[in-house]
């Protein structure tokens, strides 16, 4: 991976890579302490300490090449010709696709234009798109989204971007995420769209992205319109699926998840009301479950 430098372009809005870069280390040493160790999975454990260990105390630039990112949250490109058709005929503006630079992800050409996508962009984009189609709901009804497990904050990136209004947004996932989260969206969008919290009680800003380490969930007042978990609340300790259950999806009257559709889950998000759906026949076996 290489070097921060000041060669990367500052995408629009966004602050400087480098720097953000160098104040990662102390954002990590802020929320490092927040985690609730009854709420994640070993193999997470192991992924994050990866994490923590190769990005500090600088992130490369090329940050999201971390297996611990790459391999986890960019599907292969062979999902592209299934999911972009789809997302191309329902977007109305295609400036959406554009991959923004920060952390170096893999792009591919969009056919037909000058842009370059991603397939983690792509996907995003079909997972709102088809939880719009199922639900009959619009992204921008909800004005409080709530997300668990965000990954590096693509999917927050592309409900902001999208959204017509300015949803308070909050991402719950582990402390080293939570500061990737805080270091890719603030390039994007600048830091005053994004608050990184780190101490008790959490009290999430309006129109903001509020990343929430996960020590700090029980802490957190949010009253959601949406929740969405796509691959996340189910790779999370029994506790924290319990939490979240007994919070009744804080507050939240619609969900978005996305599992294996053998998930022993599956009973608990159907019992909150939500109904299955296939991914599709490109990605055997997965579902969303929507409400
Ligand atoms: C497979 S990734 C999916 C990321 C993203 N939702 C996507 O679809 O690309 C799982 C996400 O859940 C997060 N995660 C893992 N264990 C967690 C826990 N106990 N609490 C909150 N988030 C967790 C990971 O850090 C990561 O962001």
């Amino acid at each position: 991976m290489r070097s921060p430098d000041d060669r990367q372009p500052v995408p629009r809005g966004g602050s400087s890579f480098a720097e953000l870069a160098q104040r990662f280390a102390e954002r990590v040493a802020a929320v490092r302490p927040c985690v609730d160790a009854q709420y994640v999975r070993p193999d997470w454990v192991q992924r994050n300490a990866e994490l923590e260990r190769d990005l500090l105390p600088v992130p490369p630039v090329d940050f999201l090449r971390h297996p611990s990112i790459a391999f986890q949250m960019f599907v292969n490109e062979r999902l592209l010709p299934h999911e972009l058709p789809y997302v191309r005929a329902r977007l109305t503006d295609e400036s959406l696709l554009a991959e923004p630079s920060v952390g170096g992800p893999p792009t591919v050409p969009l056919p037909g234009t000058d842009l370059r996508t991603s397939s983690n962009t792509v996907h995003q984009l079909f997972h709102l798109l088809r939880y719009e189609e199922a639900t009959g709901r619009r992204i921008d009804d909800a004005a409080t989204i709530v997300e668990w497990g965000g990954g590096f904050g693509a999917l927050m990136r592309l409900i902001v971007a999208r959204h017509g209004g300015e949803p308070t947004c909050v991402i719950f996932d582990t402390p080293i995420f939570s500061a990737v989260q805080w270091l890719y969206l603030c390039a994007v969008f600048g830091e005053e769209r994004i608050v990184l919290h780190d101490t008790a009680p959490v009290r999430p800003i309006r129109g903001r992205v509020n990343l929430v380490p996960i020590g700090l969930a029980g802490a957190t007042e949010v009253d959601a319109d949406l929740f969405i978990s796509n691959w996340a609340l189910n790779e999370s300790m029994p506790k924290a699926k319990q939490d979240v259950v007994d919070r009744r999806w804080f507050g939240a009257d619609s969900l978005l998840l996305a599992m294996h559709a053998e998930d022993p889950f599956t009973e608990a998000v159907r019992a909150a009301g939500a109904r299955a759906l296939p991914v599709g026949d490109f990605l055997p076996g997965q579902q969303y479950l929507v409400t």
